[in-house]
């Protein structure tokens, strides 16, 4: 009696009060990835995906064996997203001083702020209230009025605050654009190959058709009207009905800049054929040559000039408070403004952000913060303007450096960078001249730029992401990296480890 007790104490949970003295039915199982959404399944973005994820247990195992790793390296360098707070970029102090009051208001009694940060934290307030309260669902009114004024300036043409959305983050307006173009597997989406992979997943997420359109590398990554045209032509022939046209400026994976030629062009196909174009401009401050010109400044010249061409052009600009130099990614703020939308798709828009209630309330205010900062005069501005400055240098000092090394190594070339966060060197193996590595990569299911990445983290802990993530010429291989983390140090080591590669494979 007493060892059945004992029995019966073990199979039982300690903590559990419930005693179910014989069972009447048979369990069933977990689901399988068969019992779910597979749409969700399909969808891939590989800025996160397999070498991220790898990246991230080797990170565990230093972390939890810190001198026992056995790694040749001591720590990961994420150069696989443009998340520049992971990679030690501070804060503005300006935008950090409002909010934490726009979050425990009392601190205005207990700290000395400048005065502008009490102002723009007293003028938010009384407007949004409490960032813990949902707000309106497309926005606080007076928020959207700001971004309407930023636009104006911007482009010299006027923004209605109607017309504008608070998003959590691009990602978001993303989500609901391509949720109400896409009306099943016929509904076509153009976009730029190589892309950021967000679009491919969200349309494989609601069952539409990407249709990519190269760009073209020789030339500075530019469009190809051409190559749109051919491809909305053969796609309706097979009864595709062309949705969006996506254009990313400036480009991510790219780093390249539309000139304003191509941008007219893309207005005219989308005028043309009815297609809206979805203008995806989180990098417009992430400038280091040219000039950044948004889509909605040209169609609004175009409409001045010939408004029975453009008067019906669909245009959705997206904007965040991700990049630019406020990295604020974890914050979730963004805008889309519509354009050219009748009331009616207007009404459909708002009713998702509706169901999704609002976005993040401190991520409108960053958004408020980011395109109204300080002026010229306002106790803030030295400090504001010395912070932008310093980024905006380091980010460019960056770059170059991380170009000229790959201008240095073998087999590698890079177009040169423009503008937002990111190389897209192509590497250029061949079967010919790298045998042993197109059968590695053969051998274990991978392309050889897969490979390449795998073996550039094994060996020194960069984290990147090959160019087969975004999408490349086939028989072409890229890889993408961001050149956000700080020091060189990181990239003397890849250099020693691409002469490495290069002696192991080339023959
Ligand atoms: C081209 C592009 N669009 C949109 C996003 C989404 O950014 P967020 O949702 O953080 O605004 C990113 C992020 O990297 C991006 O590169």
């Amino acid at each position: 009696m007493a060892s059945s007790t004992l029995l019966w104490k073990r199979a039982l949970p300690t903590t559990s009060r419930i005693v179910r003295m014989y069972s009447t039915f048979k369990p069933a199982s977990p689901l399988t990835v068969h019992d779910i959404n597979q749409h969700t399944i399909e969808a891939k973005y590989a800025v996160r995906g397999s070498i991220p994820i790898r990246a991230d247990e080797l990170q565990s195992l230093i972390d939890s064996h810190p001198t026992l790793h056995g790694l040749p390296f001591s720590k990961i360098i994420n150069a696989n997203i443009g998340n520049p707070q992971q990679l030690q970029q501070k804060p503005l102090t300006w935008y950090r001083q409002v909010l934490s009051i726009l979050q425990y208001p009392e601190l205005l009694d207990e700290v000395k702020f400048p005065a502008d940060v009490v102002d723009r934290a007293t003028t938010l307030l009384k407007h949004l209230g409490s960032v813990g309260a949902y707000s309106p669902s497309q926005g606080v009114p007076y928020i959207r009025n700001s971004v309407a004024q930023f636009i104006s300036d911007r482009d010299g043409y006027d923004a209605s605050p109607e017309n504008i959305f608070l998003t959590g983050g691009a990602s978001a307006a993303v989500t609901y654009l391509l949720q109400i173009l896409s009306a099943g597997p016929n509904s076509g989406f153009l976009i730029p190959i190589p892309q950021y992979p967000l679009y491919t997943a969200t349309i494989a997420l609601n069952n539409a058709k990407p249709i990519g359109y190269f760009l073209n590398e020789d030339n500075h990554w530019s469009t190809d009207p051409n190559q749109i045209r051919q491809l909305i032509k053969t796609n309706k022939e097979q009864g595709v009905d062309i949705k969006a046209l996506v254009v990313i400026n400036p480009g991510n994976p790219t780093g390249s800049i539309l000139s304003e030629q191509d941008i007219i062009e893309l207005i005219d196909i989308a005028a043309e054929h009815g297609i809206v174009l979805i203008s995806d401009e989180v990098y417009q401050e992430n400038i280091f040559k040219g000039k950044f010109l948004s889509m909605k400044k040209v169609l609004c010249e175009l409409k001045e000039s010939h408004p029975h061409l453009y008067s019906n052009v669909q245009l959705a600009s997206l904007h965040s408070t991700s990049k630019g130099v406020s990295g604020e990614c974890g914050q979730r703020g963004g805008y889309m403004e519509l354009i050219g939308f009748t009331q009616e798709v207007k009404s459909v828009v708002f009713k998702l952000a509706s169901i999704n209630l609002c976005s993040v309330v401190s991520g409108q205010a960053l958004m408020e913060l980011m395109i109204n900062p300080p002026k010229p005069g306002q106790e803030s501005y030295e400090q504001y303007h010395h912070e932008t400055s310093a980024i905006h240098t380091d980010l460019e000092t960056r770059a170059s450096a991380l170009y000229e090394s790959f201008l240095e190594m073998e087999d590698i070339s890079c177009n040169k960078p423009m503008g937002a966060m990111y190389l897209f060197p192509r590497l250029h193996f061949t079967e010919e001249h790298y045998p042993l590595l197109f059968k590695r990569a053969r051998d274990q299911k991978q392309l050889p730029d897969d490979t390449y990445c795998i073996e550039l983290l094994e060996h020194t802990g960069i984290c990147c992401v090959p160019g087969n993530g975004f999408g490349q010429v086939e028989g072409t291989y890229h890889l993408r990296t961001t050149f956000l983390p700080p020091g060189t140090e990181w990239i003397e080591k890849w250099t020693a480890f691409h002469k490495a590669f290069i002696q192991k494979y080339k023959v």
